[in-house]
C-alpha cells in the first residue's frame, strides 16, 4: 500500500462516503473524539474530518459533500492517494467510567458520535446512542451505531423513521420517563448542540460538545477556530474539540462561521460546473 492511499471507499448515501486511508502513523496513535487534516492535492485547502476508526494501519474518516475541497476529495477512488493527512490531531475524548451516559449525535454528527459512544461502551458505560436524521432514506451507519452502544434510538425529523421528532425530543422523553443520566454527548449542528445544552442544564446533566469551528492549521497557531468558553479564549484545534457544552458561547461560534458562507457557495459553484453539475447525486 502506497501512503495516504484509499484503500476503501464506501458510499453511504448519495452525499456522505466512508474512505480507509493507509496511515500507520496516524492510526497507530488515533483515539476516539480526535480528528486530521488533509489535502486533497497539493494547492488543495485543508480539512479537517473526525476519525471514525482506526486499525491496522488504516485510518477511516466519513465526509459529507458540502463544497469544494470535499466535492474534490469524493472525485478520487480506491487506488488513488491523498496529498497529506495529518494527525491525529486535538485532545481525545476523556473516555472514564461514568455510568448512564447519552450519547446525541445529529445528522453527520452521528458519525463523530460513533466512535465516542464506542470507547465510552468498551469502557462500562450504559450507553443511550440517540441519532437524528431528516428523514429516513439518510439515516447512516444504523448497524455500525446498534453495536456501539447499549440502546439505539433513530430519531427522524419527518417521523418516516423511528421517533419522530429531534433527539433533543427523544432525551426529553427520556428523562422525563425517569431515566437518569450521569453525563450527556452532543454532537453535531450547532443549533442542535445549543439546545441539547439548554435541556441538559436545566435538568443538571453534565454535557460534553464537540465543536466543528472553521480550522485552518489545526495546531493552536492561526486562532482561526478560537471559542469563548465560560468567558475564556480557547482554541478548538488544540484545547478541544471537546468543550463542557454549559460555557461554550453557542451564538458568537453561530456567527463566526456565517462569515464565509458568500465565499464557500462561490467556491463549491464553481466545482460542480467544473463537474458538470453531477456530482451531488452520487
Ligand atoms: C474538528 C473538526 C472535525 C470535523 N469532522 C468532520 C467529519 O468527520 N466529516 C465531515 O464531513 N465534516 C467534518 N468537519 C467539517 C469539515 O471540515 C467541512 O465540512 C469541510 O472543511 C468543508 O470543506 P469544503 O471545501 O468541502 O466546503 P466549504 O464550502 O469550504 O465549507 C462548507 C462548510 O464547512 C465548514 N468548513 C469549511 N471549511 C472548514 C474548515 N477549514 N474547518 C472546519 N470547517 C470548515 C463550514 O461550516 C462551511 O460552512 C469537521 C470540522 C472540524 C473543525
Ligand atoms: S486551527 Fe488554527 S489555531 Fe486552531
Amino acid at each position: 500500500m502506497k501512503k495516504y492511499e484509499i484503500v476503501n471507499k464506501r458510499v453511504l448515501t448519495p452525499e456522505i462516503s466512508q474512505i480507509s486511508v493507509y496511515a500507520p502513523l496516524v492510526a497507530d496513535k488515533a483515539r476516539a473524539g480526535q480528528f486530521i487534516i488533509l489535502r486533497v492535492d497539493e494547492e488543495g485547502e485543508r480539512i479537517p474530518l473526525t476519525i471514525s476508526s482506526a486499525r491496522d494501519g488504516l485510518v477511516t474518516v466519513i465526509y459529507q459533500k458540502i463544497g469544494g475541497t470535499t466535492l474534490a476529495l469524493d472525485g478520487l477512488n480506491e487506488g488513488d492517494c491523498l496529498h497529506d493527512f495529518v494527525g491525529p490531531l486535538g485532545r481525545p475524548t476523556e473516555v472514564e467510567d461514568l455510568g448512564r451516559v447519552a450519547v446525541l449525535g445529529g445528522g453527520l454528527g452521528c458519525a463523530i458520535a460513533l466512535p465516542v459512544a464506542r470507547a465510552l461502551h468498551q469502557a462500562g458505560n450504559r450507553v443511550d446512542l440517540i441519532g437524528g436524521f431528516k428523514t429516513k432514506d439518510i439515516v447512516i451507519l444504523e448497524e455500525e451505531m446498534g453495536q456501539a452502544c447499549t440502546d439505539l434510538y433513530i430519531c427522524t425529523d419527518d417521523g418516516s423513521y423511528g421517533y419522530h421528532g429531534f433527539v433533543t425530543g427523544k432525551l426529553e422523553e427520556l428523562i422525563n420517563s425517569g431515566v437518569h443520566y450521569d453525563h450527556v454527548f452532543a454532537i453535531g449542528p450547532l443549533m442542535m448542540m445549543k439546545f441539547a445544552c439548554k435541556l441538559t442544564e436545566r435538568h443538571n446533566i453534565p454535557t460534553t460538545v464537540s465543536m466543528n469551528p472553521i480550522m485552518i492549521d489545526g495546531t493552536g497557531m492561526c486562532g482561526c477556530c478560537r471559542l469563548n468558553v465560560g468567558g475564556e479564549v480557547k482554541f478548538a484545534c488544540v484545547d478541544g474539540p471537546d468543550f463542557d457544552g454549559h460555557q461554550v458561547d453557542f451564538d458568537e461560534v453561530i456567527a463566526r462561521n456565517n462569515t464565509y458562507k458568500d465565499f464557500e457557495a462561490r467556491s463549491r459553484e464553481k466545482h460542480l460546473c467544473r463537474l458538470g453539475g453531477g456530482a451531488m447525486n452520487g
